[in-house]
């Protein structure tokens, strides 16, 4: 695992560009996993400004979403779709029918066929929530689990009531990629930003692996590459 520790966020978001817009030009066809949240917006507005310079290309790209709300319709404001047509999808060239999200019906493991049909995943972003889950992967998540439904924890329901109206507006279950979906992803590139995140990195990063502290199964995958502002990197042992 290589961590990179950076001073702010659009620290972290540069370096992050950089290394997506590489593993993009080393494989224009390949098939690149996203993640939604606020930590990787302004990753996405740094992509749209490589495309728009002309650095990059999407139109060969396959996309794969971590994970959609479950009872949202798709064009919802909150929905993860709608995420990211506004914060990227809708400022590229990528092709509309290469872009996936895992979906509950007819069945969350059609998203797990489709992955294998593309050849896995070739590049998995991920950012963290402040329980240590990955994708809605909450604690106590199986670490060979794959895509399928799940309930949000409390915790997460309460951290996610902010992009909603009242804490009641916010889904109570989702559809998420599995633990073990995500670790077959051949490189994984994971960011954490801000004081929030401080605990779950450590946790993570630094404690046991554990199916307590999802994120804690990255320790174990071959090629993680983990970028953090000084805030998300305040509890680890330097
Ligand atoms: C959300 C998403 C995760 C995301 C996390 C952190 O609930 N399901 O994929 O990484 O929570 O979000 P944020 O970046 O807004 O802190």
């Amino acid at each position: 695992m290589v961590i990179e520790c950076f001073q702010d966020y659009e620290s972290v978001s540069s370096r992050a560009a950089e290394l997506v817009c590489e593993a993009i030009s080393e494989n224009p066809g390949g098939v690149f996993g996203f993640a939604t949240g606020s930590t990787p917006e302004r990753l996405y507005e740094l992509l749209v400004t490589h495309y728009q310079r002309g650095e990059i290309s999407f139109d060969r790209l396959t996309t794969v979403n971590l994970d959609e709300y479950i009872g949202l319709a798709i064009n919802h404001e909150q929905s993860y779709a709608t995420f990211m047509q506004h914060h990227l999808f809708g400022h590229v060239n990528v092709q509309p029918d290469s872009i996936h999200f895992p979906a509950a019906v007819p069945d969350p493991s059609v998203f797990e066929q489709l992955i294998q049909n593309k050849g896995g995943i070739d590049l998995q972003i991920l950012g963290l929530g402040s329980n240590g889950h990955i994708g809605f992967n909450e604690p106590g998540s199986p670490f060979d689990s794959r895509t399928r439904v799940v309930s949000l924890a409390p915790s997460t329901i309460q951290d996610n009531a902010r992009f909603f109206d009242s804490i009641e507006d916010v889904p109570h279950q989702a559809v998420t990629m599995g633990i073990q979906t995500i670790m077959e992803a051949r490189k994984i590139l994971l960011l954490a930003c801000g004081p929030a995140k401080a605990d779950a990195v450590a946790r993570c990063l630094q404690g046991p692996q554990t199916e307590d502290v999802p994120g804690s199964c990255l320790q174990a995958h071959s090629d993680v590459t983990v970028l953090l502002d000084e805030a998300a990197s305040s509890g680890l042992n330097k």
